[in-house]
């Protein structure tokens, strides 16, 4: 059993991988702002013995823990909508919140695994996007808090790990999809499903052809655990997510079809320094790890539709 902390642990993915840690019986320690996840995202864990949470924002010096043995750093509001609502917080929370948990796995001797994003890519020049892309990424857009911010992150874990000799692991996340995504986090999979279990117009950003690849999160989930149980020497960065690709106009039209709706599609211009493609190689993963994604777009999006389900039907 480990002790191990998660920053960002009240939020989409983060809340799946603390069930699957506590799953596997090691003590979780949680550390959330509440700024986009929530509480009922981990209350079947509150009364749990191995379970703590701590309310904090980690642009702040963090609480003391003790000794820990992994620490995994999620924690940044994902969405465009949340993190340009407050883009100096976002990018504090990626430069301090990661100069934080490294010096937590200093003084601790921890590993500690922090989630970068496809996002370090830009609108990149280069596709499929393997990890030795260097990202083509505008410092001074809307976007730049997160992507900039993200890019900071991983120069001080590498750095953390040349001077201090830090275990540092540092994989980078594509587009993720299920249960517990924020409903209105203006992401192209919630605003689809929601506004066609809405029977609302669905909004399609430019002509639709541009691509996205969706990972279901419990494949991303097991992907995150295999690389912290990797080998020290394997720092990464590794590309987590799944390779196969839609278009959004493709995307409309299966979550339609499975939702039994039949309402419009509304194009509205492409939002600025939108990507127009996004797909990760994921050679290194499987390489490494002897990981890629088993759940099928139809598999996970009929997961995930019932849950927004209950969402609406307020259960
Ligand atoms: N969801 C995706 O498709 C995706 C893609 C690439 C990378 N990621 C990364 O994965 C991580 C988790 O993403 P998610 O989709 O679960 O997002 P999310 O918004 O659901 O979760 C982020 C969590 O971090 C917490 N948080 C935000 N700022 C904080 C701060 N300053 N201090 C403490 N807690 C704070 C939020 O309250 C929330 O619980 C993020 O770091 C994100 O950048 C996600």
């Amino acid at each position: 059993m480990k002790r191990i902390v998660v920053t960002g642990g009240a939020g989409f993915i983060g809340s799946h991988l603390i069930e699957r840690l506590m799953e596997q019986g090691h003590e979780v320690i949680c550390i959330d702002n509440l700024l986009t996840g929530s509480s009922e995202n981990i209350e079947q864990h509150q009364t749990s013995p191995n379970f703590t949470f701590i309310e904090h924002d980690i642009v702040y010096a963090l609480p003391e823990v003790g000794q820990v043995d992994e620490i995994y750093n999620l924690a940044c509001p994902a969405s465009p909508v949340h993190y340009q609502a407050d883009p100096i917080h976002t990018f504090k929370t990626n430069i301090m919140g990661a100069l934080h948990v490294l010096e937590l796995a200093r003084k601790t001797d921890a590993k500690v695994l922090q989630a970068s994003t496809s996002e370090v890519y830009g609108d990149p020049l280069v596709h499929p996007q393997p990890e030795t892309y260097v990202g083509h990424v505008n410092p001074i857009g809307i976007r730049s808090c997160y992507d900039e911010g993200k890019r900071g992150a991983e120069t001080l874990f590498f750095d953390y790990a040349r001077q201090f000799g830090t275990k540092i692991k540092v994989i980078r996340i594509f587009n993720t999809y299920g249960p517990r995504m924020h409903p209105e986090d203006g992401r192209v999979v919630s605003n689809f499903i929601m506004q066609a279990l809405k029977k609302k117009p669905l909004t399609v950003y430019g002509d639709g052809h541009q691509t996205r690849s969706f990972c279901y999160v419990g494949d991303l989930v097991g992907g995150i655990i295999k690389m912290m149980a990797s080998p020290d020497t394997l720092q990464g960065p590794i590309n987590l997510g799944n390779p196969n690709e839609f278009t959004m106009l493709e995307l409309a039209q299966q979550v339609l079809r499975m939702t039994n709706s039949n309402t419009s599609l509304q194009f509205h211009p492409l939002p600025s320094d939108d990507p127009k493609q996004r797909q990760p190689v994921i050679d290194e993963a499987f390489a490494h790890l002897k990981w890629k994604p088993t759940i099928m777009l139809e598999e996970g999006l009929r997961k995930t539709i019932d849950y927004f389900l209950t969402k609406i039907e307020g259960k």
